[in-house]
């Protein structure tokens, strides 16, 4: 097997542009296929530990479908994931106002995200990796956001079936950011319809507690002793089904983990492992924290790739800041403003157990 690049027409966006579908494969014959349109990552193949291959990702069977995609599958998101509450903050001593297109939320960037724009693509070849840079000019007031911004996703697949995602960008008015990739695994998705058996550990102590509206509301809290509690591996369906009041906010784990290592290193914050082929993903970041979501919204009304979308079907891990972080001052700031640069970088390697 040698590194290779392979790139499909996958249609044309509902404004007219022409979208390319790039499949990225290493020399041990793992494969991530991502489209231009959304930055989407579609396809992500690695073996199991007898060296079959098999996709781990949720995803849909056409490019139409990504037009809609209203849980996100493999989506980059931006310009700020997660909620921003009544669709509203101050930004440099300005009121502005998002679309609220989740209850009174805004939720990760609006009705046209980042996952929602065809983004300029240009693929490379090192003697390592295959990878594709793709960018955008997010415009001054696109979806309500001040700054035209220009911002870069890089996708890289390296021979050590390692994928790493890393996103830039670029001011010229102070504006907010909080960009990360929503992809829904299930390391067995060819057998299991949930991930509930799956073991998660997380490098986090504390989560950040929810209202109603699946807002933080400033307060932290510690996960010793209590369902949130993955400092040591466990299943994730061990305890997803206690009656816990924030459990039962989200329907399932919809919660954002502040990670112990408060450096920007980009280090460990999530390992899962699955025990039937042995896949297990390591999860690095360079984000304070990392949202776990259990896939509690999907109700198997989506379909693609010969399966329905089923609750708990898959589980995301989004490296971010502390949601709603423009209205929760005790949090970290995504402000960025001009002369800065955003620089965020994830990891997602794969290997056996
Ligand atoms: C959020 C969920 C939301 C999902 C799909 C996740 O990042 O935490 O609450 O339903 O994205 O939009």
């Amino acid at each position: 097997m040698t590194l290779s690049i392979k790139v499909e027409e996958y249609g044309i966006s509902p404004k007219g542009e022409a979208v390319q579908l790039f499949t990225l494969t290493n020399a041990q014959g793992a494969s991530a296929s991502i489209t231009n349109f959304g930055a989407n990552l579609v396809t992500l193949y690695t073996p199991d530990n007898k060296g079959q291959f098999a996709d781990i990702v949720l995803g849909y069977d056409s490019l139409e479908d990504y037009f809609t995609n209203v849980p996100y599958l493999g989506a980059t998101i931006g310009r700020v994931g997660n909620r921003i509450g009544n669709g509203q903050c101050e930004i440099a001593g300005k009121t502005y106002t998002f679309v609220q297109n989740n209850g009174t939320n805004h939720l990760h960037g609006g009705l046209e995200g980042f996952d929602k724009k065809v983004w300029r693509a240009e693929t490379f070849k090192t003697e390592s990796s295959v990878g594709i840079h793709l960018d955008l000019l997010s415009e001054d007031g696109d979806q309500g956001y001040p700054g035209n911004l220009q911002v870069r996703t890089t996708y890289e697949l390296h021979n050590d079936n390692q994928l790493t995602c890393e996103y830039s960008a670029t001011t010229d008015k102070t504006t907010i950011l909080n960009m990360t990739n929503h992809s829904y695994f299930n390391l067995d998705m060819a057998n299991q319809t949930d991930i509930l058996s799956h073991e998660l550990q997380l490098k986090s102590n504390q989560v950040t507690l929810l209202d109603q509206n699946q807002l933080p509301t400033g307060e932290v809290m510690n996960v010793a002793g209590t369902a949130f509690d993955f400092t040591e591996p466990k299943a994730i369906g061990q305890d997803i089904f206690a009656d816990d009041a924030q459990l039962n906010i989200g329907g399932g784990y919809d919660i954002n983990y502040i990670i112990t290592d408060q450096s920007s290193q980009l280090r460990v914050a999530a390992i899962v492992t699955e025990a039937k082929t042995g896949r297990r993903l390591t999860v690095k970041t360079t984000e304070p924290c990392i949202q776990l979501y259990t896939a509690n919204f999907l109700d198997g009304s989506l379909k693609g790739k010969g399966r329905a979308f089923e609750k708990h079907s898959a589980f995301c891990l989004e490296p971010q800041h502390v949601p709603d972080a423009p209205n929760k001052p005790m949090f970290k700031s995504i402000e960025l403003k001009p002369g800065e640069t955003y620089s965020s970088k994830m990891s997602f390697a794969f290997d056996t157990v």
